[in-house]
């Protein structure tokens, strides 16, 4: 692993785009994983503006994102397909066909994941995959627990990782109860990993993830045994390593 703990939040976002920017210049067909949640807004806000200045083009790219909330249809405004939207899609010129969010609404949740799987196979693998962390040390909606799963699956969400989401649905009942989310095996099987955190409310966690046991119980420290993961910290996010 390669832990940068860099000065601003501003310096972070910038890191990160540059390092997306520079793969697809050197692979505009490269597959993106992608993240949503607070962590990635800025990064995305970066791509966008070098787009805008002719400084980076996705037309060639694909991307694939983490996960996305079971029951919620993909125009709802807390779908992660909207947050996608929002963001980032409607700001560059990758073409739409060439995104992927998982449809938490399919009828057939069991082939929307075998889908998403296949998605990867037919234009990956993911060379770079983007990713946040949650206070209990989730990556994607990869729970803390006794057994972790390999493949996209669905899963029961956390009560923590429901009350953190809240914020965004106003209403904690409002945020649904489970996820499709990429498997630890999926996201490992990327090319390179990046893992952002910022602000001292990450500070424990990283520290454990990144310096504790690799364990099922804290699913971000799989990516010590990643051999290609690039960490961007804050300087309060990274506290801990002081
Ligand atoms: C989002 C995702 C989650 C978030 C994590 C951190 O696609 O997979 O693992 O990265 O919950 O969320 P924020 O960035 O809101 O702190």
């Amino acid at each position: 692993m390669n832990i940068r703990i860099l000065n601003s939040r501003e310096d972070l976002n910038a890191t990160a785009a540059a390092v997306i920017a520079s793969l697809l210049l050197s692979k505009p067909q490269a597959m993106l994983g992608l993240a949503t949640g607070s962590t990635p807004i800025g990064i995305y806000q970066h791509l966008a503006d070098m787009y805008s200045k002719g400084q980076v083009s996705f037309a060639r790219a694909y991307s694939v994102n983490l996960d996305e909330y079971v029951g919620l249809p993909p125009e709802h405004p807390q779908s992660y397909r909207s947050f996608m939207n929002e963001h980032l899609f409607q700001h560059i010129d990758i073409p739409i066909s060439h995104t992927r969010v998982p449809d938490g609404n399919a009828l057939d949740l069991a082939a929307e994941c075998a889908a998403h799987e296949q998605a990867i196979l037919d234009h990956g693998p993911v060379d770079l995959q983007l990713l946040g962390i949650g206070h209990n040390g989730h990556i994607g909606f990869n729970e803390p627990g006794h057994r972790l799963t390999g493949a996209t699956h669905v899963v029961d969400l956390k009560e923590s990782t429901r009350s953190a989401n809240a914020r965004f649905f106003g209403d904690i009942d409002a945020v649904p109860r489970q996820a499709v989310t990429m498997g630890v095996g999926t996201i490992l099987k990327a090319k390179q990993i990046i893992l952002v955190a910022f602000g001292s409310d990450k500070a424990d966690i990283i520290k454990q993830a990144l310096t504790g046991p690799v364990t099922t119980e804290c699913p971000a420290s799989l990516l010590q045994c990643h051999p290609n993961a690039l960490i961007l910290l804050d300087q309060k996010a990274g506290g801990g390593f002081n």
